[in-house]
């Protein structure tokens, strides 16, 4: 605050009426604008409103009254003070003033002293309801810095994660980043939003972090695995989500992508067999995306394949294995090598799928 001297508005149809408590207030070392009506109130805080702390009204004035002006002055100039100038018979009124906000009121005749202390102690409410103002404010600021910081320590432990995974096996190492470009890519070909194409990202960047548990001498196997060796290897998508879940207990979502990634639209994937619409959309399309990144990755005992093998890989099991709707958005956001897809209706699909499998195109076309 300034050393500049409180300023205060009077308005008062009556000239005389508004010369008294004008000078009043001057002499308790205010300094005072004076208005005759509502509008001309109104036109001199259009201008002045950032000196003005106090407006005090007149409350039967022609054209405007001043419970009107009052409204208007909080309405438009939160940060000014109101308060009311009433004849004893207009109390009621004056009361009902004071609940919609005007700070206090001043009956007429004015007792000279009593109008200073009134006026003093409007202002002294204004300041703290100022000062609670500018609190909320900050505390809203603040609470804004806690919970970016609490999101980035949140995609801190998340890297720490993929790091800790890919120390361990050196397959993954970039495996989890490009599913997640490949896996976001799709999602936007299919029109979903930017909050899922997010949740999505995320969901894809960690989908192997259930490795971690795995065995190295099957995790690392150069060779062919044997069948409860795969079985091992396959935990990994619920070891994965018990490790998550505390983390992410806001994005059941994200959670969702990697327990499913391994599930299949025919009913035969893992770890719980869910069939068509049961698969979560958001683990289909990170399935997709990890099944094409691991052709044509290549492990060491099988080759790399081409991008154009590999989506034409993806076609064929479109409908057993993939949801066709997102093997067609897969190649529309990565098209180049994958131009000629072969064409998979839903006609096709639902002959592939066993009887009873309900299956819905999302974002397709
Ligand atoms: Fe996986």
């Amino acid at each position: 605050m300034s050393d500049s001297p409180v300023t205060c508005v009077v308005v008062d149809d009556e000239a005389s009426v508004r010369a008294v408590v004008a000078r009043v207030l001057e002499g308790a070392g205010y300094r005072v604008f004076q208005a005759g009506s509502a509008a001309e109130a109104l036109r001199l805080l259009e201008r002045e409103h950032a000196h003005v702390e106090l407006v005090i009204s007149d409350l039967q004035m022609p054209a405007m009254d001043g419970a009107q002006l009052l409204q208007r002055v909080r309405h438009r100039w939160p940060h000014v003070g109101t308060m009311i100038v009433t004849a004893v018979s207009e109390l009621k009124t004056a009361v009902e003033l004071l609940q919609a906000g005007a700070y206090d009121y001043i009956t007429k005749p004015f007792d000279v002293d009593e109008v200073v202390a009134r006026v003093r102690q409007a202002l002294d409410k204004r300041r703290l309801v100022s000062e609670n103002r500018s609190y909320q404010l900050h505390l809203a600021e603040l609470v804004r810095q806690q919970a970016v910081r609490i999101e980035e320590l949140f995609l801190e432990a998340v890297q720490m994660l993929v790091q800790a995974l890919e120390a361990k096996d050196a397959y993954t190492r970039g495996h989890s980043a490009r599913v997640s470009a490949y896996a976001g890519g799709t999602a936007r070909a299919m029109g979903l939003t930017d909050g899922d194409v997010e949740v999505i990202e995320l969901g894809a960047e960690l989908h192997d972090v259930g490795k971690i548990g795995v065995r190295e001498s099957v995790l690392l196997k150069p060779s062919r695995l044997t069948e409860e060796e795969y079985r091992h290897i396959m935990e990994h998508t619920v070891i994965g989500a018990g490790i998550l879940a505390p983390l992410f207990k806001n994005a059941p979502q994200a959670l969702a992508i990697v327990r499913s990634h391994h599930e299949r639209l025919d009913g035969k994937g893992v770890p719980d067999g869910l069939a068509g619409d049961q698969v979560p959309l958001y683990a289909r399309v990170v399935c997709v995306a990890d099944a094409f990144d691991a052709m044509t990755s290549g492990r060491t005992y099988r080759g790399a394949r081409s991008p154009k093998e590999a989506v034409a890989e993806l076609a064929a099991n479109a409908g057993s294995q993939f949801d066709p709707a997102v093997v067609e958005a897969f190649v529309r956001a990565h098209e180049g090598d994958a131009k000629r897809l072969p064409i998979v209706t839903p006609q096709v699909v639902r002959r592939r799928l066993p009887e009873g499998i309900a299956w819905t195109p999302v974002g397709a076309g």
